[in-house]
């Protein structure tokens, strides 16, 4: 195997996993998101590994330097920040390569919702608050299906987080406040997570889109939507409960 679709995390280095830092070493060429990845991770390639930033290049070109290095029987590596199946854009890459014959394989990553959650030290699934989270973006220039609009989505209760959508906050809350949400809901924003600069804040439909504003946050940043980011429980969960039995705990 030649080529690798690598999560390269949100941002920390140790947030890599081992096999992630592995590829990024052993890497012939390393194509990497300029606007998305800590570019300390690029520290860790060797020194003759040629690195390009597919942020100047189209998806024709992308698979063009993929091919060519197949060619050459190079490793080549492409980061995708965070997780790769969540938005990472790799689903047309795949079926470029496919078209090529050219076999990769996937390595998972850390996804910032995850990195956003450990910083905010909340449980997304936490019992009896929520059992559902719903991973989405408000409609930009990639536009969405029918039937997730905000509109529908917002009409599920459980733990809501927006990708790419840091711009549209006010537009996404109002939406929210109109579909019966309660205005002291909280909701989180965590921009940079894990990164130098990273910012969490806190606060509810009143008065967090107006925070976002003052700092100026643009992009890189997650909303959260939900209870849960009250750490509060009104159960624990039945799975350490001394009166509840189960097949590892008879
Ligand atoms: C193209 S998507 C990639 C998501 C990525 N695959 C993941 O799993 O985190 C880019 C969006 O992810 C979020 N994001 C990525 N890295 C982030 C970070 N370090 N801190 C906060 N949000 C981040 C932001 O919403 C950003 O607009």
């Amino acid at each position: 195997m030649n080529v690798f679709f690598v999560g390269s995390g949100p941002g920390d280095i140790e947030l890599l996993t081992v096999k992630a830092n592995s590829l990024i070493k052993k890497a012939d060429i390393l194509i990497y998101p300029g606007s998305l990845i800590n570019k300390e991770i690029l520290k860790l390639a060797k020194k003759d590994t040629l690195l390009i930033d597919s942020a100047i290049l189209n998806l024709k070109e992308i698979i063009e330097i993929v091919i060519n290095g197949v060619k050459d029987k190079k490793i080549v590596v492409r980061l995708a920040s965070g997780e790769p199946s969540i938005y990472g854009a790799i689903l047309e890459q795949m079926l470029e390569l496919d078209k090529n014959d050219i076999p990769y394989e996937i390595v998972p990553g850390i996804s910032s919702i995850f990195a956003a959650a450990a910083k905010l030290k909340i449980e997304l699934t936490a019992p009896e608050v929520s059992q559902t989270i719903i991973l989405t973006r408000a409609e930009g220039r990639t536009k969405k299906p029918a039937g997730e609009e905000i509109e529908k989505i917002s009409s599920i209760k459980g733990t809501h987080c927006y990708f790419l959508s840091i711009d549209k906050i006010k537009t996404i809350l109002d939406v929210y406040i109109s579909n019966g949400w309660d205005i002291n809901t909280p909701v989180a924003v965590a921009y940079n997570v894990t990164n130098k600069g990273e910012q969490i804040i806190r606060g509810s439909f009143k008065n967090i889109a107006s925070e976002v504003e003052k700092r100026n946050i643009k992009n890189k940043a997650l909303i959260i939507i939900g209870e849960v980011l009250k750490r509060r429980l009104q159960y624990y969960s039945k799975l350490y409960d001394p009166t509840f039995t189960h097949g590892y705990r008879p």
